[in-house]
């Protein structure tokens, strides 16, 4: 079965309505030469735009000169009623120092600590999802956010302040995609910035949840009471640079960001997945298979090598997060092209995974592409699911063991199928979904758990 693709747009358009277009679905926004060509030029009367795809300026943007390349300050101005000053949208000497904090939070040993609750989390996925035809696109993101609560408060989604968080961000959502036009394209100041009515009191409801939330456990820190979960670990490490730890407003911050980096993005990868699994039965029997002897251990994750190539597949063609904005900040040559201070430079996980010029069959569905070598240089230079360089996303480690279990734990407990007539279009809003949702028919498998 082919894998969905969004339909390109014709190739020459007027600038207005390209935005127009852009601003319903950037990835069908864009002209099919996009997955051929290295770079693309786009111009507007306000900004001038450069997508890189020459993995030579992907490098250079992240991992050579990041400092050069910052994200813009539109970008913060358009998260700012949710996400204050949080890793995310920080630049310079703040985010290095939010860095430093988070990240031994997340290192190696660490994630091993997460397991546990990502274990429950996977067990009470399991437990909920129903047979029939579903729509599973709804049923991943409950159970991301339930992964990440457990791992960062120690609660399950159930919990009384959990879900109340968990559904003030689905109706934020609903009243304003998180990246708006406004976020990401630099018009000019005098046009309507595009917070919709109420935004900014959704905004603020959840932060006062976040905030009890945050509030509480440091109390209990204080106390000596607290349980030693990721909130805890934040929030009770220093700058090994200042010795400056978080207040409870820049943990605030913090959260909301995992909150919805983390269960936002993986939800959608868990659904494409699913529906990867469903389009391909063979694969999927695999898999379960595979799946049928895993014990409740962290090493066991790393015995499931198909499950983990089905997963790395996933994010080849899906990327949750479809495209990363920058900002140039001093005269550049890209490929021999002059590219002026303040032009947006737009790299784009989504056409890397599916460049012609990078990967064999780049819109086929082939997890034994992982175990050839040729993949080697094409995942080098095409697989940016989770950014890369000092920027990457702190929670790919996270975010690979939690992927790789659910689809594991789901495979063996439950036969996923295509239901005809709904296959789903992707397109990208804060990350990469269904328009229609994604709808599988489910029943559960005899026996095996
Ligand atoms: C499949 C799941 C995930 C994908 C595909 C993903 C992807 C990404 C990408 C592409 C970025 C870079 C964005 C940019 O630079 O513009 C990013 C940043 C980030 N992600 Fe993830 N992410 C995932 C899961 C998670 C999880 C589970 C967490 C936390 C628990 C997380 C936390 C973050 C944070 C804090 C940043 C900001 C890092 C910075 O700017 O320094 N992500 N993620």
């Amino acid at each position: 079965m082919k894998v969905p693709k969004p339909k390109p747009r014709p190739e020459r358009v007027s600038w207005w309505r390209y935005l127009r277009l852009f601003r319903a679905d950037i990835l069908s926004a864009q002209p099919a030469r996009l997955y051929r060509a290295w770079m693309a030029e786009f111009r507007t009367p306000f900004f001038r735009s450069y997508m890189c795809n020459d993995p030579v300026l992907v490098r250079l943007v992240l991992q050579e000169r990041p400092d050069d390349f910052p994200k813009s300050d539109r970008i913060r101005e358009g998260l700012a009623p949710l996400l204050g000053q949080s890793v995310f949208v920080t630049n310079g000497e703040m985010w290095k120092r939010q860095r430093r904090i988070i990240d031994p939070a997340f290192e190696g040993g660490r994630l091993r600590d997460t397991f546990p609750a990502m274990w429950a989390a996977a067990q009470a996925a399991v437990a909920r999802l129903s047979e029939g035809v579903v729509e599973v696109e709804e049923f991943a993101s409950h159970a991301a956010a339930d992964v990440i609560f457990r791992t960062l408060f120690s609660v399950p989604i159930e919990d009384r302040d959990a879900a109340a968080v968990f559904h003030a961000f689905r109706a934020y959502q609903r009243r304003q995609p998180i990246l708006n036009l406004a976020a990401f394209v630099p018009l000019p100041r005098w046009l309507p910035r595009g917070f919709r009515r109420g935004t900014r009191a959704a905004a603020a409801e959840i932060r006062a949840l976040i905030t009890a939330m945050t509030a509480r456990r440091a109390a209990e820190i204080a106390a000596g009471t607290a349980p030693d979960d990721l909130a805890t670990k934040i929030m009770v490490t220093a700058d090994p640079v200042t010795g400056e730890r978080f207040g409870t407003e820049e943990m605030v911050d913090q959260v909301a960001i995992f909150f919805l980096a983390g269960h936002e993005t993986s939800a959608s990868a868990l659904g494409w997945a699913l529906w990867l699994l469903a389009a391909h039965p063979e694969v999927q029997e695999a898999v379960a298979a595979e799946a049928a002897g895993m014990v409740p251990e962290f090493s066991a994750l790393s015995r499931l090598r198909l499950t983990r190539d089905v997963f790395r597949e996933t994010l080849r063609l899906f990327p949750p997060v479809p495209m990363m904005v920058r900002e140039t900040t001093c005269p550049e040559a890209f490929r021999g092209r002059a590219v002026k201070p303040g032009a947006q430079v737009v790299l784009s996980p989504w056409h890397l995974g599916r460049h012609e010029r990078i990967w064999s069959d780049p819109d086929g569905f082939d997890p034994s592409r992982w175990g050839r070598e040729e993949t080697k240089a094409a995942a080098r230079d095409g697989w940016l699911p989770f950014s890369a360089g000092p920027r990457v996303c702190t929670g790919a480690g996270f975010a690979m063991a939690e992927g790789v279990l659910l689809l594991a734990m789901l495979a063996r407990a439950f036969r996923f199928e295509v239901v005809e007539g709904r296959v789903p279009v992707p397109v990208a809003h804060l990350t990469v979904r269904a328009k229609d949702g994604i709808w599988l028919r489910v029943t559960r498998r005899g026996g095996e758990i």
